[in-house]
């Protein structure tokens, strides 16, 4: 009997746990049989690119990878099917939405199916290729764990843990100095890895881009501890935090997907100098250490989990739908759901009670 030919894709920033989920992928169809697993490189790049890019997955190729921190496959977040670059007649660049010629080319390459690992971007993109008629199955990865229609995607707690680790290092010389200590970590919409961070490494402040802060009450919980003599404070920023009535730090780029987020920490630094803030104060940003290295144990189980789930979804012929996690075990959801918003962290989440509760300031009041 002839195999049937199911494509990988890996898009958007890269994470760990995508190794762990191709190679989970890959052992699951060995057991069916008559499954045959290839790889499009650097996400869809790999069909629209002359020669393509595809790659064949077979056992030997994902041994041992589920250890490793990126993906086999490469990804990219600058080339996106729905808003492709192509320059028109006048020589000018315009944006293009070339879903229907890609979905055309997987199946004229003869792929019965394609499973989609990626965040948000990438989903909307799994999304439109259904649209057009593919069988597409999407896998929920992020570090942001902002995917709505799933409690968890794989990356998250490997971030979480390297920011935590990184709050702990910052956490001594605060002490040792009576500095405040800014660390600026990822969450472009949502703020888990701060949330995450600040109660694991005890901050004394969390700011997330879901309660927008006010620079007095920053200034304010500093003061309180600074004047009192415990004078060391640590603050968790997420990139996509900003203030009451402002706006998110970073850079725009024309014909870019996104604001290139970045340097929120050093406007706070800067902000409660302007203020007569009298601490030193001194920012890191951890940047994309959280998104590289190796992927904690959490991390692979989850990828495993959601790979040999996105097989078995192929082989039932549940198309149109996004592998999820809900109240402990592996199920799988609509991704029109999954991509109508954001997993945004709720003001009445435990855990923004929990760290209220222990006295982690919001810099909302
Ligand atoms: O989406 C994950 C993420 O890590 C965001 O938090 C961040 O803004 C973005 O990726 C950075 O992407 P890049 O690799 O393009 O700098």
């Amino acid at each position: 009997m002839k195999k049937k030919k199911i494509l990988v894709v890996t898009g958007g920033g890269d994470c760990p746990g995508l190794n762990a989920a191709i190679r989970a992928i890959v052992k699951s169809a060995k057991k069916y049989k008559d499954y045959k697993v290839y790889g499009s490189m650097e996400a869809f790049n790999g069909i629209l690119e002359r020669p393509q890019n595809v790659v064949r997955l077979t056992n030997r190729k994902v041994r041992g990878i589920h250890v490793k921190g990126g993906t086999i496959l490469k990804t990219t977040n600058a080339a996106n099917p729905l808003r492709y670059p192509t320059v028109n007649e006048k020589g000018e660049t315009v944006f293009e939405d070339i879903t229907p010629r890609l979905a055309r080319e997987i199946v004229e390459l003869g792929f019965e199916a394609v499973i989609n690992i990626g965040g948000d971007g990438s989903q909307k993109i799994s999304l439109a290729l259904h649209k057009q008629g593919l069988n597409v199955v999407g896998v929920p990865k992020t570090i942001d764990n902002d995917l709505n229609s799933t409690d968890l995607t794989f990356g998250f707690h490997s971030a979480v843990q390297e920011a935590s680790d990184a709050l702990d290092n910052l956490v001594t010389t605060a002490e040792s100095h009576d500095r405040v200590m800014i660390l600026e970590v990822m969450g472009r919409n949502a703020g888990w890895i701060a949330l995450y961070t600040a109660i694991s490494g005890g901050a004394e402040i969390c700011l997330i881009p879901e309660v927008p802060f006010d620079i007095e009450y920053v200034k304010k919980k500093i003061d309180k501890r600074y004047f009192k003599g415990d004078g060391f404070v640590n603050i968790v920023v997420a990139e996509g935090a900003k203030p009451k009535g402002g706006a998110v730090t970073g850079i725009w780029k024309e014909g870019a997907e996104h604001i290139k987020l970045g340097g929120v920490g050093n406007a706070i630094r800067v902000a409660l100098e302007d203020i007569g803030c009298e601490a030193q104060v001194r920012v890191t940003k951890l940047g994309h250490i959280q998104r590289g290295g190796t992927p904690v144990a959490t991390d692979r189980i989850l990828a495993t989990a959601f790979g040999v789930k996105a097989f078995e979804m192929v082989v039932n012929g549940e198309y149109g739908r996004m592998v999820s996690y809900q109240k402990h075990s592996v199920t799988s959801v609509p991704i029109a759901d999954a991509v109508e918003k954001y997993n945004h962290v709720h003001s009445r989440h435990y855990l923004i009670n929990t760290a209220r509760a222990i006295g982690i300031s919001f810099g909302d009041e």
